[in-house]
């Protein structure tokens, strides 16, 4: 299949939301990660997204609005929670997840009766769904095990002849994908931690709680309330181990326990001051930049042909959990305390 490259001119995006509706699969930048968009009412459309990115059929996808009018529709019945959550949060890094319409294909809902709903605020993105005028699903356009799209360029590598269209747009502002959190269950639970934080979030649902999954390893058996949660994510090809401790004794580790092609995947300015080739991923002290540059430094390492990664510990706490909670994933929740 030919790949074409579309830029964000409006006539491209008109053409983007042309092959949207006609049940084609096309890359589309939002501002958390690129997401790998279909008209998520089409259930042979959606089924492709699954093929395309080697996706397990049971792992439900993300539906993208360009308006809160079209929630109503996806929806059995819209949470009162809703409104206030949307006043505050949306347009952005939000989704939110509630009982499904019997609109919304079971392909789309990984077989769940409930269904994920995003309101993105990359003006890209909303434009590209206004003009497709359908409901969009779309999970991040990576290969199913690889480090979500942060750029144009990742979507390219990973989705040249697989899909219709990449939609070439800036690179992502936020680089994690977006919080989730479900409104199906009471108390409300964060699902995956994004750029709306925890802390954001208490102040319009005080009684929301963390789910385990999203700092742990889930317990053999265990069923996963987010499904995506269950599968080894965001991988580079190295073996990756986080580092708990000082830059002193994370230093003092590195050196006594490093082998060949060892990288250290560590904070801005730190790389000069360690006999080891590394990549930086943010700095130390704003969680923000290291959220943006995580999965492109995972991608860095495994160009760089990476065999063993000693990474820096983020903190766990505003989107710092975030960015946490991807890191963990992709250290197989290797974690060392120094
Ligand atoms: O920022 C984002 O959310 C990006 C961009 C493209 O919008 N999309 C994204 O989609 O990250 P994806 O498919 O990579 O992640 C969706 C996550 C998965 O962990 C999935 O299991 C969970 O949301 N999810 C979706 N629908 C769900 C549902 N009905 N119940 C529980 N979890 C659900
Ligand atoms: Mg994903």
């Amino acid at each position: 299949m030919h790949t074409k490259l579309l830029t964000t001119s409006e006539q491209d995006l008109r053409e983007a939301g042309a092959i949207l509706r006609g049940g084609g699969l096309v890359a589309i930048p939002t501002e958390t990660v690129y997401g790998l968009a279909a008209n998520a009412l089409d259930e042979r459309a959606v089924r492709s997204i699954f093929e395309a990115k080697g996706r397990p059929q049971d792992n439900p996808l993300i539906v993208h609005v360009c308006d809160t009018a079209m929630i109503p529709a996806l929806a059995a019945g819209v949470p009162d929670a809703v409104r206030s959550l949307a006043e505050r949060f949306w347009p952005g890094p939000l989704t939110v997840i509630m009982p499904k319409s019997d609109k919304v294909p079971s392909a789309t809902s990984g077989g769940l009766d409930t269904v994920a709903i995003r309101f993105p605020s990359d003006e890209t993105a909303r434009k590209i769904i206004a003009y497709a005028g359908v409901p969009l699903a779309a999970p991040s356009a990576n290969l199913s095990g690889s480090p979500s799209p942060t750029t144009a360029q990742h979507c390219i590598d990973d989705m040249t002849g697989r899909i219709d269209a990449i939609v070439c747009g800036e690179d992502c502002k936020v680089g994690v994908e977006s919080t989730v959190i479900t409104l199906a269950e009471n108390p409300p639970r964060l699902l995956r931690p994004g750029a709306v934080t925890l802390e954001m979030l208490r102040e319009v649902l005080p009684d929301i709680v963390l789910d385990a999954a999203v700092k742990h390893r889930l317990k053999p058996g265990a069923v996963a309330a987010s499904p995506g949660m269950k599968y080894k994510h965001y991988a580079p090809k190295a073996k990756v181990v986080i580092l708990d401790g000082s830059f002193e004794q994370f230093a003092a580790y590195v050196g006594e326990h490093r082998q060949t092609d060892a990288y250290g995947l560590v904070f801005r300015g730190e790389e000069q001051c360690l006999d080891l080739p590394c990549v930086s991923y943010g700095s130390e002290t704003d969680s923000l930049s290291q959220a943006k540059g995580l999965f492109g430094a995972l991608r860095r390492l495994d160009e760089l042909g990476a065999k063993q990664v000693f990474a820096r510990m983020p903190s766990k706490t505003g989107v710092g959990l975030a960015v946490y909670n991807r890191l963990i994933r992709a250290a197989g929740f290797d974690v060392i305390k120094l």
